[in-house]
């Protein structure tokens, strides 16, 4: 079991965020990443719909036998991760909303806590709730960025747009006089905008995302189930549901090394 996959998925190529931090810590790790490009966003729709998303992209994931699943896309957490553990159990799954709200309580000095994410995870109020859970009574600002899922998906991680745009998000914010001292990227696709997003905030306002603390989980999780892959590195295995080509453009940034398109198999997750 110890060799079999880690299956990682997200409605993008956001998740490869969470997967790079993964393959950093866990080199010989094989990962297996699916990424649902043809029906993102989640962050706009119902819960029952992302729900229904993340079901079928774990079925898909299931052919590879993974060890353990994890759910890169902070949207499919704060909704699905009940459903998805009791459907594929023995199979751990693994979201990353409460590893970024784990993030946020060590780098927070007792100000208010902002986290910024799709609409989605917002209006459920997952975050909220688990930053609650480790800090009970924890101030929190909580702001949807939808428009940041289409900036990081098109490339446009830098320069006047991006800016204005954390500006015009995060401005009020962060010049009340309550300022919060630490932001949470609650969404996946986010850490690409780090540079204008820290632009936006100012000084002494700690960022943090999930994709660290996530593969810190994962390593703990594999070594007491003695899991750990201990064979030759094998190369990530890149699954998108739309245009290779896109996924592999636009994903090498993400991911923060190459990936080519014929290494992007094209699958169809309807029923
Ligand atoms: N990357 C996903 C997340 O972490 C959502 C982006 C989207 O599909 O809206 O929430």
């Amino acid at each position: 079991m110890s060799d079999a996959p880690i299956a990682i998925f997200d409605s993008g190529v956001g998740g490869l965020t969470v997967a790079a931090a993964i393959a950093k810590r866990l080199p010989a790790e094989h990962l297996v990443y699916l990424g649902d490009t043809a029906r993102l966003p989640y962050g706009t729709k119902s819960p029952e719909t992302v729900t229904r998303y993340a079901v079928q992209a774990t079925r898909a994931l299931m052919r590879f036998q993974p060890k353990l699943i994890v759910v890169a896309c902070n949207t499919a957490s704060a909704v699905a991760l009940p459903v998805l553990t009791a459907a594929y159990a023995p199979v751990p799954v693994l979201g990353v909303v409460e590893p970024g709200a784990r993030a946020a309580v060590a780098a927070s000095k007792g100000g208010p806590i902002a986290v910024i994410a799709t609409e989605g995870t917002v209006r459920g109020g997952a975050y909220v709730r688990a930053i609650h859970a480790l800090k009970p009574g924890a101030r929190i600002v909580q702001r949807a960025c939808p428009l940041f899922v289409s900036l990081a998906e098109e490339g446009w991680t830098d320069g006047p747009v991006p800016e204005l745009a954390a500006e015009r998000y995060l401005d009020d914010i962060f010049k009340a006089a309550d300022r919060p001292d630490t932001l949470v990227l609650g969404c996946t696709h986010f850490p690409v905008l780090v540079a204008p997003i820290a632009k936006a905030v100012g000084q002494n306002v700690m960022l943090v995302d999930s994709a660290a603390t996530t593969a810190q989980e994962v390593e703990h999780l594999l070594d007491t189930r003695a899991l750990r892959r201990t064979g030759p590195t094998k190369l990530p295995t890149f699954m998108g549901t739309d245009a290779p080509e896109r996924f592999a453009r636009v994903g090498s940034g993400f991911f923060g090394r190459p990936i080519a398109t014929d290494q992007v198999e094209l699958v169809d997750l309807t029923p």
